[in-house]
C-alpha cells in the first residue's frame, strides 16, 4: 500500500489529503489540524476525539466500499439520493431517450449494420445549421474579423464589414472580444438593440436603460423566473404557462421549486390563446398558489401559431385586471408565413393600449439569434427588454446578472448585427437581403408543405404552421398500439415516436414533452 494510501486511510476518511503533503516543511495550516484530529495523542475527552471516534455514516461522511481488485474506494458524496431533489424533477423531452436512440442509430449505420433507411433525419431540435441552413455572410465576416483582427488588413473582407468590427472592437475591453462586458450587456449593444425596437414598434420609445443582453433567451427567461418565485405552501409562486409549451419552462419551474400552472391552448382554433381557458386555469391555481405571471409563446413552439392582435390585447387586459407580470417569449418574430398573420410585439401592442395599461402593466420580452433567419443557436445571443420593472427589483436583476459576469461577447456581437444589419447603399446590403429572403422563404415552403403532406397521411391531422419552426400534428394510436405501450411503462407517444425512429430513421419528440391534452397524442416535427 502507497504512503498515501496509509496516510488516507489512518485519516479514517476525515478530511482529504492534497498532493504535497508528505513533507513536513510544506505542510499546510489545514495539514496540521487533520494531523491533530487523527494523533493518537489527542486527550480522550477532546472535542476532536469524539469526533473521529463516531462512524463516518454517523458523522454523514462518504464510507469505504471494498472494490473489485480489492482495493478501497470511497463512496461518492454526491449520490442520486442526496443530490438536489428539484434537479431530479426537470425533464426536458427535446433532448430526451428519443434522440439518445437516433444518436445511437447514427453509430449503428456508420458501423455498417443494416437499417431500413440510410441516414437518421433528426425534426427533433430546432437547430437550423445542424439541418443545413446556411448563415448569413455578412454576421460571419464581422465576427471573423471581430475574433482575428488581423484581418481588417485582407481586401476580400467588404469594407462595411470592417467598420463594423471595428466599432464593435472599440466597445470591447482592451478592444478585445475575449474581454468581459459590462455584465448588462456592451452599451452600444444595447443602444442599437433600443433602435431596432424602436424601428420595430412603430417609434414607440425604448430605452438602452431597459435592454440586457442574454446568453441566448433560455438565459433571460429562467432569470426573469428566479425574480418571481418565492412563498412557501399556499403562497408559493405560480406561474402559468402554455400546454403545449416550448419546455424550457416547465424545466426551470421544476428546478425553481414554482408551482406550473397550465393554460391550454386551443386546437380546434388554430392553438389560439383563450381568456376563458385562462380564467379557469388561474381561478383554480388560486386555491393552491400565488399565481405571479403568465408566459406566451408568440409565434408559439411547438404549436406554429401566430397571436392576432385582438388576441394580445385580451390577454394584456387579462394580465392587468389579474395583477400578473407577463412573460413575452417573442423569440420567432420573423418566423411567419401564413397569409393574414403578422407579428404584433407585446410591447407595441400594450403601448397603442394608452397609459392605463402602458405605464402599469409590467412585462419582459425575450429575443435571441438562435431562431428566425439567423439560426445561430451555437453563439448564445440574446436580449430582454423590461417594462415597468420596480426600480429596486431592477437593481436586483443587474446584481444578479453581475454574479455571472456577462454574456458570451461573440453572442453580443452578433445580436447587435441582427438588430444594426447591413444598411441599403452599403456594400452588403444587396448579398444581406438575397441571403435573408432566401433562409425565409425556405422555411416557409416548409411550413407549408409540411402541413400538406401530413395531413395527406391517414391518421394524422396538423394545423396551418403560421409561423415559428415546427409542427405539432395530432395522431391517432389504435388501441391495441396503446395497449402496448402502456406494457412497456412508456406513454403512447413515445412508442409511436419510437417506432417511427426505428423503422423510418426520423427522430420526432412526442407530444407529452410539451403537454397535451389527456386522451390527445401529439408529436413535434421541426421544419
Ligand atoms: C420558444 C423558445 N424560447 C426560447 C428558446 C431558447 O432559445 P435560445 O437558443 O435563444 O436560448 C427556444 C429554443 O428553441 C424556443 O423555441
Amino acid at each position: 500500500m502507497s504512503a498515501t494510501r496509509i496516510r488516507i486511510l489512518s485519516a479514517r476518511n476525515v478530511l482529504p489529503l492534497g498532493r504535497g503533503q508528505s513533507g513536513g516543511a510544506q505542510r499546510s495550516d489545514g495539514d496540521s489540524k487533520l494531523r491533530l484530529l487523527t494523533s493518537p495523542h489527542l486527550s480522550p475527552s477532546s472535542p476532536a476525539r469524539a469526533l473521529s471516534s463516531l462512524s463516518a455514516t454517523r458523522r454523514g461522511l462518504p464510507q469505504e466500499k471494498m472494490s473489485e481488485n480489492g482495493m478501497m474506494s470511497r463512496a461518492k458524496v454526491l449520490t442520486i439520493d442526496n443530490m438536489n431533489p428539484t434537479v431530479k424533477k426537470v425533464e426536458y423531452a427535446v433532448r430526451g431517450p428519443i434522440v439518445q436512440r437516433a444518436l445511437e442509430l447514427e453509430r449503428e449505420l456508420s458501423e455498417g449494420m443494416k437499417k431500413p433507411f440510410a441516414e437518421v433525419i433528426k425534426a427533433n431540435i430546432g437547430d437550423a445549421h445542424a439541418m443545413g441552413q446556411q448563415p448569413i455572410t455578412f454576421f460571419r465576416q464581422v465576427l471573423a474579423l471581430c475574433s482575428y483582427p488581423e484581418l481588417l488588413n485582407d481586401n476580400t473582407f467588404p469594407e462595411d464589414a470592417k467598420s463594423r468590427a471595428h466599432r464593435i472592437l472599440q466597445s470591447c475591453g482592451g478592444n478585445s472580444m475575449g474581454s468581459y462586458s459590462a455584465s448588462q450587456g456592451i452599451e452600444s449593444v444595447r443602444k442599437d438593440v433600443a433602435l431596432y425596437i424602436e424601428r420595430r414598434d412603430g417609434g414607440m420609445p425604448c430605452d438602452p436603460d431597459n435592454i440586457y443582453l442574454t446568453t441566448g433567451a433560455s438565459d433571460g427567461i429562467v432569470t426573469m423566473l428566479k425574480l418571481l418565485v418565492c412563498g412557501e405552501g399556499a403562497s408559493r409562486t405560480g406561474i402559468m404557462i402554455s400546454i403545449p409549451q416550448y419546455p424550457l419552462y416547465s424545466a426551470a419551474l421544476a428546478e425553481l421549486g414554482a408551482v406550473q400552472i397550465n393554460y391550454y391552448l386551443n386546437e380546434e382554433n388554430c392553438w389560439s390563446m383563450d381568456i376563458n381557458e385562462l380564467q379557469r386555469a388561474l381561478n383554480e391555481a388560486r386555491e393552491y398558489c400565488n399565481p405571479r405571471a403568465l408566459c406566451i409563446i408568440n409565434p408559439g413552439n411547438p404549436t406554429g401559431q401566430v397571436q392576432s392582435r385582438q388576441c394580445i390585447e385580451d390577454v394584456i387586459r387579462f394580465a392587468a385586471k389579474e395583477r400578473l407580470f407577463l412573460m413575452a417569449d417573442e423569440v420567432y418574430q420573423d418566423n411567419v408565413y401564413a397569409d393574414g398573420c403578422e407579428f404584433h410585439s407585446f410591447k407595441k401592442v400594450l403601448f397603442e393600449m394608452g397609459p392605463e395599461y402602458s405605464k402599469s402593466v409590467e412585462l419582459a420580452s425575450f429575443h435571441s439569434t438562435s431562431k428566425c433567419y439567423m439560426g445561430e443557436c451555437g453563439f448564445r445571443g440574446g436580449y430582454m427588454e423590461i417594462i415597468n420593472m420596480d426600480d429596486e427589483v431592477k437593481v436586483q436583476l443587474t446584481k444578479l446578472v453581475s454574479v455571472r459576469l456577462c454574456p458570451p461577447v461573440p453572442g453580443q456581437a452578433l445580436m447587435d448585427l441582427v438588430v444594426n444589419p447591413p444598411q441599403p447603399g452599403e456594400p452588403s446590403y444587396d448579398s444581406f437581403l438575397k441571403e435573408r429572403t432566401a433562409t425565409l422563404n425556405a422555411l416557409a415552403e416548409k411550413a407549408k408543405l409540411t402541413e400538406q403532406v401530413l395531413n395527406t397521411v391517414q391518421g394524422i391531422s396538423c394545423n396551418p404552421v403560421q409561423g415559428a419552426m415546427y409542427s405539432f400534428p395530432r395522431i391517432i394510436i389504435p388501441e391495441k398500439a396503446i395497449k402496448e405501450a402502456m406494457a412497456l411503462g412508456q406513454q403512447p407517444d413515445m412508442f409511436y415516436c419510437m417506432k417511427m425512429l426505428e423503422e423510418t430513421g426520423i427522430c420526432l419528440v412526442p407530444g407529452s414533452g410539451f403537454g397535451q391534452k389527456d386522451g390527445t397524442y401529439h408529436f413535434r416535427y421541426s421544419a
